[in-house]
């Protein structure tokens, strides 16, 4: 039996340098949109969705069948735009069971009432570890993939997998641990389950910064790549050497400059906080808290 290989398209915002993905079966006309972005202009408190439209005018133009919006992990440097997109193009909205702790965790961080349901319920799925699911008549694959977040996950579609923040490219390495209930060695662990997979294995980041502005952005690489010249666990880099050299690097990290909106909105699976008495929406800026 053949492996599928899954049509991906990929979708980039500049904003937020991240990546969003159209996945399309090969073999039909179903697809998947994993991790979207909806644009925010913070200064300004003002949301737009061009980056979603963009996506929806694919779907449209290609005649596809949206049947899944799938979230690697709450994002906290950018904001979901799946309840928009599935407004639109319907399909099931899908996350880590895990996303659970994420909300008990956040919905004390924001001091949320007991209007936040804190038991995935803004879902249609939740995933574990093994599950899986299909877009047409491919089978997604679910890896928990801890570490990064407690509720990270990596969908394995055919020779392709989407590992949110457990890999960047080689040459940037890995993700920041040290957000509530992230964990260096747990991380370290996630991507050996994430190496394990065959060598040409063709990974699809969420995030990459160009290093720093050296080399143009980059989204796609293979289990081999990693294997080899991952920085922060390639060759010869044991767990101990990984979980000191996160550590020490996190310390010195700023929080992501759209933490706050973000993770008010993505803890609720991309929905806006409710509106207020006379119709309006605010986020909150917990002082001293983060
Ligand atoms: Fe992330």
């Amino acid at each position: 039996m053949s492996t599928v290989s899954p049509d991906v398209t990929m979708f980039f915002d500049e904003d937020s340098n991240t990546f969003s993905y159209v996945v399309k079966d090969p073999a039909s006309d179903a697809c998947a949109v994993v991790d979207s972005v909806m644009d925010i202009d913070y200064a300004a408190g003002r949301l737009s969705y061009d980056h979603a439209d963009a996506i929806i005018a694919h779907i449209e133009a290609q005649g596809l069948k949206l049947e899944w919006l799938i979230e690697t992990h709450v994002h906290a440097d950018h904001l979901s735009a799946a309840p928009y997109i599935q407004e639109r193009l319907g399909g099931k909205l899908g996350i880590g069971r895990q996303i659970v702790v994420v909300q008990d965790t956040f919905g004390k961080v924001f001091n949320e009432g007991t209007e936040f349901q804190r038991d995935g319920s803004q879902f249609d799925a939740l995933f574990e570890d093994g599950d899986t699911f299909t877009i047409g008549g491919m089978e997604v694959r679910v890896i928990h993939t801890p570490g990064h977040t407690p509720a990270c996950l990596t969908y394995v579609v055919g020779d392709a997998a989407f590992v949110g923040d457990t890999l960047f490219m080689p040459d940037a390495g890995s993700a920041r641990a040290d957000f509530p209930g992230g964990d260096a060695g747990d991380l370290y662990d996630s991507i050996q389950k994430v190496l394990a997979l065959p060598d040409d294995t063709r990974l699809y980041m969420c995030h990459d910064y160009g290093a720093g502005g050296a080399r143009e952005v980059q989204y796609l690489t293979t289990v081999a790549e990693q294997k080899a010249q991952n920085i922060h666990v390639g060759e010869g880099k044991t767990r101990e050497d990984f979980i000191r050299f996160r550590t020490e690097r996190d310390a010195q990290l700023d929080m992501p400059r759209l933490i706050i909106p973000s993770l008010q909105v993505n803890m609720r699976g991309g929905q806006l906080p409710p509106a207020d008495k006379d119709g309006r929406q605010f986020f909150k800026v917990p002082l001293n808290t983060l």
